[in-house]
């Protein structure tokens, strides 16, 4: 291992059980949480329907996915499941900073946050989350572009007062930490462990194999998934998935840890039966439910 005095465990299958919460008879969709779901442009409404399709799949109670309105057309039919919020959009078609206001009393009675799949990183999205993301109250996932507007805006990070967990694949890590995919590559455990450490957060770093760096110094490594999964929109699975963990009650690490290992089993799961090469991220969606099924 290249981090001789870093805590580091191999995540296995029994750990999952024990983490994920199992339905109880007396329950209603309350009890499972309500995620958001803030994503989507022009182009790449896609990916925060994935998300959203994701976190529902997860097992949250109930899920609305805010995305500029000109995309609210196509994803209030797909997916039916989640509930929509169109936002105040710019002329690309990216979210526009005076949609905060909206997504922030959206927020009021939600359980978790989902943020970047798709958002791009137009000024008007970074005035957004600089405006949004300090007033945040519940635990909140970072991805895609949320991460990449993070690297552009000094400080954002630390005005956070919630849970946080960041989801880089390493060109994103790589842009938080001013570094390069390589140099990034070169040292992925103490990379990850470091931003956790000093930002107070939960880093899941993307790859063969994903590792997940606790605020607290620990690094878990996951052991599911394969090459199959580079393919486009699987990280926003991942995103959906961790958020539908949240809105359950999961703590940060917890969820990025179940969302690594389930997300990863899923993959390997369609690999066997699809192949490797046809996998796309819409048979996560659809096979999540038996690895699941085999978990719980
Ligand atoms: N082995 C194991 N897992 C893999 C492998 C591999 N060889 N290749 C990919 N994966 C997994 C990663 O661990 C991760 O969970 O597939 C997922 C890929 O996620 P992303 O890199 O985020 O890819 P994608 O979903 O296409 O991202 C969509 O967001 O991150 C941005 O630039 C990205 O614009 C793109 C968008
Ligand atoms: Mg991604």
């Amino acid at each position: 291992v290249e981090a001789q005095n870093i805590p580091i465990t191999l995540v296995e299958g029994s750990d999952i059980t024990a983490l994920l919460p199992k339905r109880k008879r007396n329950t209603h969709k309350g009890t499972y949480g309500h995620t958001l779901v803030i994503g989507g442009s022009r182009g790449k409404a896609g990916a925060a329907g994935l998300t959203a399709l994701a976190a529902l799949r997860a097992g949250a109670g109930l899920v609305t996915l805010a995305i500029p309105a000109s995309c609210n057309a196509a994803l209030e039919l797909h997916p039916l499941e989640a509930m929509t919020l169109p936002l105040p959009e710019t002329p690309a078609g990216t979210i526009a900073s005076d949609a905060a206001d909206l997504c922030l009393k959206n927020l009021k009675n939600k359980s978790a946050l989902a943020i970047g799949p798709g958002l791009t990183t137009h000024k008007e999205v970074q005035d957004f989350l600089e405006t949004l993301l300090p007033e945040v109250a519940c635990p909140v996932v970072i991805d895609a572009d949320g991460l990449n507007s993070l690297a552009k805006i000094p400080g954002l990070l630390a005005k956070m007062k919630t849970e946080v967990v960041l989801t880089p694949h390493p060109k994103e890590m790589a842009r938080l930490i001013n570094s390069t995919t390589k140099a990034v590559q070169a040292h992925r455990i103490e990379t990850a462990q470091e931003f956790a450490q000093a930002h107070g957060v939960t880093v899941l770093l993307k790859g063969a194999p994903t590792l997940v760096a606790l605020a607290d110094g620990r690094v878990r490594l996951n052991p599911t998934g394969n090459p199959g999964m580079a393919t486009g929109g699987t990280g926003d699975v991942l995103t959906g998935m961790i958020a539908g963990f949240l809105a359950q009650g999961l703590s940060g690490s917890d969820a990025a840890i179940a969302g690594a290992y389930v997300h990863g089993l899923t993959g390997d799961r369609v690999a066997d039966e699809l192949s490797e090469t046809s996998l796309i991220a819409g048979d996560l969606l659809r096979a999540l439910p038996e690895s699941l099924q085999q978990i719980l």
